[in-house]
């Protein structure tokens, strides 16, 4: 049975059931301290908690996960994936335990020509959590497992959490005996023959912090009894189709079969060449789905590990042997089974691709300079006659250029060498801990939103800034550092919430407004607004005057230039992503933005620079479009109406039942919004593109300014091309010409200039052979020239010294200069000198070792320099002392 077809019938089995089919949240996971959703039940938690009301009783969803603790576990071992899908069913306080084990096992049993999955009941065994006596009644009682097939265990094995504080609870698991070849009788441990692959977990209590699977409190009770169950999509796949492991299904294997096409290597022959096509078929599924859900790939978060999943895969590509760019063979391929769930993939696949592809080439270009790193360590390593790459130097390729150390072992094996892996592995665990340290120290910061809940039980604020700048409303309640307090005095800063307010809490990349809240004898003025938790808007204040006091009634008023300003800006940024669009095409799509009063910057998907005809055209159509006063519009509708409307949604956001789409002129601008915006695109002003750049591989941003701030913008530049003009005597249209004109004036100039200079130094050579100084009969000249001379000019010059100075007895001629704050330094030596047993390359080096750095050469004349000026003088007279030392020694 292929996936998406078990995917359909379990959505199907519960949907004929009375559960709302909710649609997969994104995979960026909304609490801070999961990057990403590992379970189905991640967008219930606010109603499992008694946060909110849920709008139904019973919902089911293929949620899309990703794990990725294991990640160096993917393909060594046949379970590890890090892209996954959790088939689940819910119960909001709903039916429990025995509802949820009759829907379990007749769904899995049922034969598959009826709907079901046709799992033969012979091999199925339940686990239960060891205490849980009316799970085993109720697993004999409904599916009638005779003893022998339930097994109890302990919390590490039946007892589920998301890994963090939050709803948990006793958990029941089906099992199926894959048989005697997988490992031995009744051994629950291993996990290979008797597996798991549908967990319900009974979700009635609330945990705290806490490591491992066990080692955290229970709190106490959820306001309900609660079901979530997650059946592991893949693993049914797998078991369904008859293949070993998840890597062989019909989602994931043809990428394999495609790598083992290009690389011209098989799977099922070598286990290493397997663990790799494992990894590049998992990881550039994960790439695609994670791609698609909006993760970029960086340095820190989500994206360092989408960055990653795609060096990984590619790496495991050139390490099959295939060199060419691989993406671009293998994501298509991935394409084409994941677009059976989830056909919006198809008309993202432009936007997926270009990033992934753009981060593959980024990789590629790190490879090329990490290899020049790594042969330069090479050869030194040689050099000084050791066989071990030091593991500090693996280290920074590693963290410097991404080198993963296997691929720098490999690349040292084939030099003869090997790697010091020990010390690598100590530094990295350094690395390691200095992050978990950080991370700590982060998670320690975060506000506990405990305060906000308690208020929130209160109700919901009203938001009444679309139709009002000012609105009269009462005090709910205040905090102070994160605790609701009673009262709060002159001079304080703390947060308020107010049955409604029109302020606007930062959101959707618009700034939060700034007003003030006013009362009988009250003053605050509002320096933040925020949505800390949903349907609560806190107001940051300063109590400039009397004390506040929950009930106290007041008037809120945005201060309403701010908030004019404000809406320009927002409805600027739909402006200029829909001239993106429109000059650009359908893949410049938004990926995050910010705007203030004045100011915008967006980045969308777009893998070059833009070139200035583009940026003018776009800054062109957005003007026209602020020029034909287009009306701007906001309605409710659903999602899905939303979408078939061609309603541009952010990914990575999760968005209400309801949505608000935001409309510029009709079609031309939608987009899924809840800012605030003028009521005609006139209002927006002059649009003024200022900037343009990377923010990472196939991410760029544009900025603007709008409104009065484009025209100061604009009167800042004017002003400059008149200062310009004045102090260059021509008229601005003549400037590009004078500036040219200038510039290769400059450039004779100065050409001229070193020619004049090397001139002069080289005319000092007659005085200076003239005046040798005798050193136990060696005639020395030591001079320091002027600062500037090349060590072109140097050596002319101390070869002209030379040349000029008698042939009857040793010479030694040392000249120096500082060139750029460089100092460098020639010394040449004629035939009695060297006779004398004196050697350029060595003088060399004892100047040099004074100027802090390195030289050289042959025995009559070399060369040498460092980095510390300051150590000239010293260098000199080092040779003297040098040369006198050779002598009388
Ligand atoms: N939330 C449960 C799990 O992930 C069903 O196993």
């Amino acid at each position: 049975m292929e996936t998406s077809e078990i995917r359909r019938r379990f959505l199907q089995y519960f949907e004929d059931r009375g559960h709302t089919v909710v649609p997969s949240a994104p995979l960026p996971s909304p609490d801070p301290n999961l990057l990403f959703n590992v379970a189905g039940m991640a967008q219930f938690v606010p109603y499992f908690v008694g946060q909110q009301t849920p709008p139904y009783a019973r919902a089911t969803s293929v949620q899309k996960c990703v794990r990725t603790l294991d990640i160096e576990e993917v393909g060594k071992t046949t379970r590890h994936g890090t892209f996954f899908q959790m088939n689940g069913n819910f119960s909001f306080g709903d039916y429990f335990k025995e509802d949820a084990v009759k829907f379990a096992w007749e769904l899995v049993t049922k034969p598959q020509n009826e709907g079901g999955y046709g799992f033969d009941e012979s091999v199925l065994y339940a686990s239960v959590y060891y205490e849980d006596d009316e799970a085993i009644d109720i697993w004999k009682r409904v599916a009638g497992l005779p003893d022998d097939r339930i097994v109890r265990l302990g919390m590490k094995d039946n007892f589920w959490s998301m890994g963090i504080p939050g709803p948990c609870g006793p958990c029941s698991e089906i099992l199926i005996d894959r048989g005697p070849e997988f490992g031995a009788d009744r051994d629950w441990e291993a996990g290979d023959r008797y597996l798991e692959f549908w967990n319900l977990v009974f979700m009635q209590n609330i945990r705290g912090e806490g490591g491992g699977k066990d080692g955290y409190e229970i709190l106490g009770e959820l306001p309900k009894k609660n079901i979530d169950t997650g059946l592991g999509l893949e693993r049914v796949a797998y078991l369904l189709q008859g293949v070993d492991n998840m890597y062989e299904i019909d989602e994931i294997y043809p990428v394999i079969e495609k790598a083992s096409e290009l690389s011209g290597r098989k799977y099922g022959a070598e286990h290493e060449d397997d663990v790799r096509f494992r990894v590049v078929a998992d990881h550039v599924r994960s790439a695609l789905m994670l791609i698609g859900d909006g993760v970029t790939p960086g340095n820190e978060q989500g994206g360092y590990v989408l960055r990653r999943l795609l060096r990984r895969a590619i790496r495991s590509m050139r390490l099959l042997g295939y060199e060419d760019p691989s993406l671009v063979e293998l994501l298509p391929v991935s394409l084409e089974q994941m677009k059976k769930s989830y056909p919006e993939l198809v008309t993202d696949f432009g936007r997926i691709s270009q990033v992934a592809y753009a981060e593959e080439e980024a990789f590629r270009r790190t490879l090329t300079a990490g290899t020049t790193i790594f042969d330069v360590a090479v050869r030194d390593t040689k050099a000084s006659g050791a066989h071990q790459l030091e593991g500090a130097k693996a280290f920074q390729l590693h963290d410097t250029y991404g080198f993963p150390i296997d691929l720098t072992v490999e690349m040292a094996a084939e030099q003869g060498l090997n790697v010091d892996t020990e010390g690598f592995r100590s530094l990295m665990k350094e690395q390691r801990e200095r992050a978990k340290a950080d991370a700590r120290a982060k998670k320690a910061g975060h506000a506990d939103t405990s305060g906000y809940r308690e208020l929130r039980e209160k109700g919901v604020t009203e938001f009444t800034g679309y139709q009002e700048l000012s609105s009269d409303s009462e005090v709910r309640g205040l905090l102070r550092e994160g605790a609701v307090a009673p009262f709060a005095e002159q001079g304080e800063t703390v947060e308020v919430v107010l049955e409604k307010t029109p302020f606007y809490a930062e959101s959707g990349g618009q700034i939060a407004d700034e007003g003030l809240i006013l009362g009988d004898g009250l003053k605050l003025k509002v320096l933040d607004v925020q949505r800390p938790v949903k349907g609560l808007i806190v107001h940051k204040v300063e109590i400039v005057e009397g004390v506040l006091r929950p009930g106290a009634n007041v008037q809120a008023a945005v201060d309403h230039e701010w908030r004019v300003s404000a809406c320009q800006a927002h409805s600027g940024t739909h402006v200029v992503h829909a001239a993106l669009r429109q000059v650009l095409g359908p893949n410049a799509l938004q990926s995050g933005s910010y705007n203030k009063p004045g100011y915008l910057r967006l980045d969308f998907a777009w893998s070059s620079a833009l070139d200035a005809a583009t940026r003018s055209e776009i800054e062109e159509v957005a003007n026209l479009a602020v020029r034909k006063d287009l009306p701007v519009s906001a309605q409710y509708m659903t999602l899905p109406e939303a979408r078939d409307w061609g309603a541009l949604a952010l990914f990575g956001e999760t968005y209400d039942e309801q949505v608000r789409v935001v409309e510029i002129g009709g079609p031309w601008s939608r987009e899924l919004c809840g800012g605030t915006h003028v009521k005609h695109s006139s209002q927006v002003g002059a649009v003024t593109v200022t900037g343009e750049s990377s923010v990472g591989a196939g991410v760029r941003r544009i900025e603007a300014f709008v409104g009065m701030e484009a025209l100061h913008y604009l009167g800042r530049e004017r002003a400059l091309v008149r200062l310009l003009s004045e102090n260059l005597k021509a008229r601005p249209e003549e400037l590009p010409a004078k500036v040219a004109d200038l510039a290769e004036r400059l450039r004779v100039a100065e050409k001229e200039l070193e020619r004049m200079r090397a001139a002069q130094v080289l005319e000092a050579a007659a005085e200076l052979a003239k005046d040798p100084k005798d050193v136990f009969g060696v005639q020395y000249v030591g001079h320091r020239a002027p600062d500037g001379v090349n060590g072109g000019d140097l050596r002319k010059l101390a070869l002209d010294v030379r040349g000029r100075m008698p042939n009857d007895k040793p010479v030694v001629v040392a000249v120096l200069s500082v060139n750029d704050g460089k100092p460098g330094v020639v010394i040449a030596l004629n035939d009695l000198a060297r006779e004398w047993r004196l050697k350029a390359g060595d003088l060399v080096r004892i100047a040099a070792e004074k100027l802090g750095g390195r030289g050289g050469g042959k025995d009559d004349v070399a060369q040498g320099g460092g980095t510390d000026a300051a150590g000239a003088d010293d260098a000199l007279s080092a040779v003297e002392h040098a040369i006198g030392h050779q002598v009388t020694g």
